[in-house]
């Protein structure tokens, strides 16, 4: 079977298991059916090449069973496969003693971390919705991933049980209208306990940004993927300035509305590579991307200073930039 006939086949089970077509019952469904699968894969774990071999079956299937706006409340995209790549590689660049992600989804990124050469030596997912923690611990099963731990837990109001030497992250996309009044109340004054007190316009991503920077260990590297529309809005400024003084900025990728980052949203996308204590530079090396997407591989060598086909700016960070 192909990765493509099982996502066929999981969401047609999904369908037709489930007690109804509206996403509560899907759901549903999906965590019961991800169950049985995991009891499969225990008793029989060698039948399983296609739903491991690098493709994320279970993310794909649930992303073609819950429609892309009844996701967006909570940002349920997942990453796509080539910023995975680029992400995991560079943060695998150094030794990684534990690497968190803390809105695990269906553990795209941490898949694609413990794929690479040197894999981190053990990862952490966080995730608030039990359905996405089900989809990772299958994907994790299905390649027998023993050094994962998954809690479920909301990443901006819980502690976080582990000091992680590295971070990576897609977070929602939400804007802030989407958190509710009170978490976004506690939100705001568990940053202002640590000093740090932020518009209430910020985005749940850029909230994310500014935690994962707080709890990953001096020295930690973070690969971080963000709209790029924050930068340019007023409140961002003061974020940005925060971000600088807490963390060497090692490269920008930036990608524009023409490549369709997320299947079924339209948006601008930004990866941030940062490394927290580090001595602040005045620049940092950006790379734009248009609608075709270059090898991983060139991106990286680009923004390390290698010779390569892309053009690399050296972006100044400055209030005014
Ligand atoms: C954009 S998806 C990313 C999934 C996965 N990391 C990936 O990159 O493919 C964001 C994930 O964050 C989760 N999430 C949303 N709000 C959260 C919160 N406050 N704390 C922890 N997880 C959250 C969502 O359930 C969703 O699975």
């Amino acid at each position: 079977m192909t990765a493509e006939g099982a996502v066929v086949e999981l969401v047609e089970r999904v369908r037709a298991s489930a007690t109804g077509p509206e996403p509560a019952a899907l759901r549903a469904a999906l965590e019961r059916e991800l169950g049985r699968l995991g009891r499969q894969v225990r008793a029989h774990p060698s039948r399983w090449g296609a739903w491991a071999d690098g493709v994320d079956v279970v993310g794909t299937a649930y992303e073609r069973l819950v429609k892309a706006d009844q996701r967006r409340a909570a940002g349920q995209f997942q990453t796509p496969p080539w910023a995975a790549q680029l992400m995991a590689t560079w943060l695998t660049e150094e030794p990684i003693e534990l690497l968190l992600d803390p809105g695990v989804g269906s553990g795209r990124l941490l898949l694609a971390a413990a794929a690479q050469p040197r894999p981190p030596q053990r990862m952490l997912g966080l995730d608030s919705d039990p359905v996405a923690l089900a989809m990772t611990r299958l994907n994790a099963k299905l390649r027998r991933l023993e050094n994962l731990s998954l809690r479920c837990g909301d990443f901006l109001l819980d502690a976080v049980p582990a000091a992680p030497t590295a971070i990576t992250a897609n977070p929602p996309f939400s804007r802030h209208h989407a958190i509710p009044a009170p978490a976004k109340a506690a939100i705001h004054a568990g940053l202002e306990e640590r000093g740090l007190k932020v518009s209430r316009l910020a985005p749940l991503h850029v909230l994310f940004l500014l935690r994962a920077l707080d709890v990953v260990a001096e020295g930690g590297r973070l690969a971080v993927l963000t709209t790029s529309w924050w930068l340019d809005a007023n409140y961002g400024r003061q974020i940005e300035h925060h971000v600088r003084n807490q963390a060497r900025v090692d490269g920008l990728v930036f990608f524009d509305e023409s490549h369709s980052f997320f299947a079924g949203a339209k948006t601008t996308a930004l990866i941030t590579l940062l490394t927290k204590g580090a001595k602040p530079a005045a620049t940092a090396p950006a790379v734009q991307l248009g609608a075709e997407l270059p090898a991983v591989s060139e991106v990286l060598r680009a923004l390390c200073g290698r010779s390569t086909s892309l053009t690399v700016e050296e972006a100044e960070l400055t209030e005014a930039r």
